[in-house]
């Protein structure tokens, strides 16, 4: 949710090198950008609507400069709300919801303010602050106190050299290059120049200049050490390489994937599994596709060990908080680990003694920082918004935590598990090549001008049918709708009419009578199972996965949305209005 972007060095290019270091994260937000470059004594301000990733803009020869890409939160998407923001001397962006920024403004009477956003109110606030004579550290500390909610911002301040950060709950990462310094929301941004990087914690602030970086408390001003950290991130793993868009690429990336997930040791997943034998009471948070993955897992928990978890959305948690306490395991699945809604539970649920377990695709993120035991999923970087890689990846190691918790009961259960989901990706495996993709796109023509679409699924096969949903919806704007498979005839039915492609999750027989109910009244049936029943019109292969199925079964669909997107002229990575990682509530 919006992307930041910074750096201050010895080269003279800065404003270009933040240029093409936005674009690499235009996937966090896109509706408007904007760069500001230090050019002697004065910050200049380039600001546009629109995509950052097709422009073209020279900029004046600089050494600091900082960007920013625009998910809009406060004010619609005009040129005036873009960030940066200039007040007086300071030029700030920002990522986050500063809540209280109303009651803020209203004492800020002698600033007539250009936009309509909550980051104006920032640099206002810090301007007065420097007017009144505090150093820039001190006003960020003093405007950071006022601020309620979480926030990462940059600063920079005419006629005085060198770029600030803070943050509170949003991501910045520095990246420590041999002359320069970078600050980022995400590590693509400048993994071309470095993998050496520091997390800057919640609670933290720092001033870099050149290749100097100084850590500082951001309530107290303590100096803060940072420990160097080498990322085993690649260039190309961040590239879109030979491929069109990141979602594809991504989605063919599942024959590597899904075994990356497992590779875990078995003491490590024993904990994990002790995590939640000694739980009283187990909650599985997350937010959209995470929310389904979760919901799947649900069912292996069910079908494999036994146990019963409870799947809740983040944002629903505050409902369900009366049953959080002192051994309550908290179970966070987040490819980002960034997501605002799951670190609020997190944070509150900790602060009454609960156990947490994170599984994200980020080790560092904040989800996992604050978790008592982390299991990562090893995924890469995943940029398209749609998350394809990292759900399947999630779903794997979910499948093998149940088999872990099957464990304390039946030795083997962990290597059994294993098994199962080597064969799923070798299976998986077969299935990702350009004739299968072909054979997708070809179903995808016959359907793209449906405005409507419904799957059903039963078992683990019914989260895959709203993640199905979810899919389609975000990146081709289609109407679809996923329903348990029994469900659909107890009053969706009625909108089921002629020619209305609904895609049927699985064979089995429950599950084709449905599809038979549906074709009765007119539907055109595209079945995604291992066999291909009578009642399909067109059938998707999916291999027999013995209790995985649900990781299998999404694959074909998700390629089916990539290529509804594209026959629709849409731009499957950067979907309309939507955010890679939603660091607001
Ligand atoms: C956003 C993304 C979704 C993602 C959700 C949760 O809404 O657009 O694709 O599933 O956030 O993200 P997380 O990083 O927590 O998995």
């Amino acid at each position: 949710m919006c992307g930041i972007f910074a750096v201050s060095g010895e080269r003279n290019d800065a404003g270009s090198m933040v240029l093409k270091g936005l674009k690499k994260l235009e996937y966090r937000g896109y509706d408007s950008w904007g760069i500001a470059v230090r050019e002697g004594e004065k910050i200049d301000v380039e600001k546009q609507v629109g995509k950052i990733s097709g422009v073209k803009q020279k900029f004046p020869p600089a050494t600091e400069a900082m960007g920013h890409t625009r998910w809009a939160t406060h004010g619609g998407v005009t040129k005036e709300n873009a960030h940066p923001h200039q007040v007086g001397k300071v030029t700030l962006v920002h990522n986050g919801i500063f809540e209280n920024y109303l009651e803020a403004k209203k004492s800020l009477d002698d600033w007539k303010f250009h936009s309509e956003t909550d980051t104006e109110v920032i640099a206002a606030l810090l301007d007065r602050e420097i007017q009144g004579g505090k150093n820039t550290a001190e006003a960020i500390r003093a405007v950071a106190e006022k601020i309620e909610g979480r926030f990462a911002i940059l600063v920079m301040v005419e006629g005085e050299p060198g770029i600030w950060a803070a943050r509170r709950g949003s991501p910045l990462i520095l990246g420590r290059g041999e002359t320069e310094t970078f600050i980022a929301s995400d590590i693509p941004a400048f993994l071309e120049y470095t993998t050496t990087v520091n997390y800057l914690d919640d609670g933290e602030m720092v001033h870099i200049h050149g290749a100097q970086a100084n850590f500082s408390n951001l309530k107290t001003g303590t100096p803060v050490d940072k420990r160097n950290i080498t990322v085993d991130w690649t260039t190309e793993e961040a590239e879109k390489g030979e491929f069109a868009h990141f979602m594809i690429k991504e989605i063919f990336e599942q024959k590597q994937t899904i075994i990356r997930a497992i590779n875990h040791e078995d003491e490590k997943l024993r904990q994990a599994a002790a995590l939640l034998k000694q739980a009283n009471g187990v909650y599985f948070i997350a937010c959209g596709t995470a929310h389904k993955v979760a919901a799947a897992a649900e069912y292996f928990f069910a079908d494999i060990s036994g146990r019963k978890i409870n799947v809740v959305p983040a944002g629903e948690m505050p409902y369900f908080e009366r049953f959080v306490h002192e051994g309550t395991a908290l179970i966070a699945i987040s490819q980002s680990g960034e997501t605002a809604d799951v670190l609020e539970v997190l944070e509150r649920g900790k602060k009454k003694g609960a156990k947490i377990l994170s599984i994200t695709n980020v080790e560092t993120s904040s989800v996992a920082r604050i978790a008592d035991a982390h299991l990562p999923i090893f995924a890469g970087p995943e940029k398209a918004v749609a998350s394809t890689k990292a759900a399947t990846a999630q779903m794997a190691l979910c499948f093998l935590l149940a088999h872990a918790d099957a464990e304390m009961r039946e030795r083997g259960s962990i290597n059994r598990g294993r098994e199962i989901l080597r064969t799923t990706a070798s299976s998986i495996n077969d299935l990702l090549n350009p004739r299968y993709e072909e054979h997708v796109r070809d179903v995808a023509e016959k359907i793209v001008d449906r405005p409507n679409l419904f799957i059903i699924g039963r078992g683990a096969l019914y989260p895959m049918a709203l993640e199905a949903a979810i899919k389609i919806q975000e990146v081709s704007y289609i109407h679809a709708q996923g329903f348990a498979a029994g469900e659909l005839k107890h009053g969706p039915i009625a909108l089921i009419e002629n020619r209305v492609p609904c895609l049927v999750l699985g064979d089995d027989p429950e599950t084709v009578s449905n599809a038979m109910e549906l074709k009765a009244r007119g539907a055109r049936i595209i079945g995604i199972a291992p066999t291909p029943a009578e009642v399909f019109d067109e059938w998707l292969r999916v291999p027999d996965c013995n209790g995985s199925q649900a990781i299998a079964s999404i694959i074909p669909v998700q390629i089916l949305a990539y290529h509804l997107a594209i026959l629709k002229g849409l731009d499957p990575d950067m979907p309309r209005n939507l955010a890679k990682s939603v660091t607001v509530k």
